[in-house]
């Protein structure tokens, strides 16, 4: 039997129920299936990939085929989650072609049901364009990481009242834009909540409080794989990389002292 996907509309009806959204992360066929199995209402193909996987210090590396060629992996995993795919730094800056064929690209190509891209106002006339062509954006607001060298470091957005009337001004531009959902980044949970009361549609908190729709993290950091940077928003709820370090650990050993492959292991 066939488990039919959730779609924008599902996640607009949990919303609307009062139901908090779930959303993780990921990026390869094994960890998909994992977070999709557990019953996560959205996996995103963030563009984290860059950091938590390809090592850069930024998301601004990361290419349209990286990102293509990870949310292939990521629906080849699930079937039940709704796929949202991140748009990564210049593939929709430059102008509204691009971020058409871009967008275009991740759908087709990528098999996603959705794209992410960041900034409000700057950027509500390109979401309302990939809008136009039927495909769902989700918007993302506050601590944008592709703007680092703009904000100076991963730094928490909107405490000044000049910046907070900003931020709800670029959520307002982003709904009326016609995303379906926004995620709320690095900014004051009270401002989180004024932003959440301000919009119809869902928002997505990560380092945003408690007032959000829902919750977004990355996968590495929630399972403790990523060692070099937590952010005061993450929690670690497993250590992978202890059982990871153990397991690699017992296997050098017994290859060193002739203890695998044994007999069990070996053919006849
Ligand atoms: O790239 C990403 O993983 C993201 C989330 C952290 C929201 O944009």
């Amino acid at each position: 039997m066939t488990i039919k996907r959730k779609t924008v509309l599902d996640i607009l009806q949990l919303k609307k129920s009062g139901e908090k959204i779930t959303v993780l992360t990921s990026y390869d066929y094994p960890f998909a299936r994992l977070v999709d199995a557990a019953g996560i209402d959205i996996i995103l193909v963030g563009d984290s990939v860059g950091s938590v996987v390809s090592g850069y210090d930024t998301t601004l590396p990361v290419t349209m085929d990286e990102m293509i060629y990870h949310t292939k992996a990521v629906v080849r995993g699930s079937e039940q989650a709704l796929i949202v795919a991140d748009m990564p730094f210049l593939s929709y800056q430059i102008d509204q072609r691009d971020a058409r064929l871009n967008a275009g690209r991740l759908i087709k190509e990528g098999g996603a049901q959705a794209v992410k891209l960041e900034g409000g106002i700057n950027v509500a006339a390109t979401i309302r364009t990939i809008v136009d062509m039927d495909i769902p954006v989700m918007g993302h607001i506050g601590l944008t990481p592709q703007s680092i060298h703009r904000m100076g470091g991963y730094k928490v957005q909107g405490r000044e009242e000049a910046q907070a009337c900003q931020l709800l001004a670029d959520a307002r531009a982003v709904e009326e834009a016609g995303a379906f959902a926004m995620v709320l980044e690095g900014i004051p949970a009270g401002l989180a909540a004024q932003v959440t009361a301000s919009v119809a549609i869902p928002t997505i908190g990560i380092g945003a409080g408690i007032d959000c729709d829902g919750q977004v993290l990355v996968i590495h950091d929630i399972l403790g794989l990523c060692e070099k940077y937590a952010p005061k928003f993450v929690k670690k709820y497993a250590d992978v990389s202890g059982i990871i370090k153990d397991g690699i650990g017992e296997y050098i050993h017994e290859v060193k002292s002739g203890l695998f492959p044994s007999d069990e292991q070996s053919f006849k």
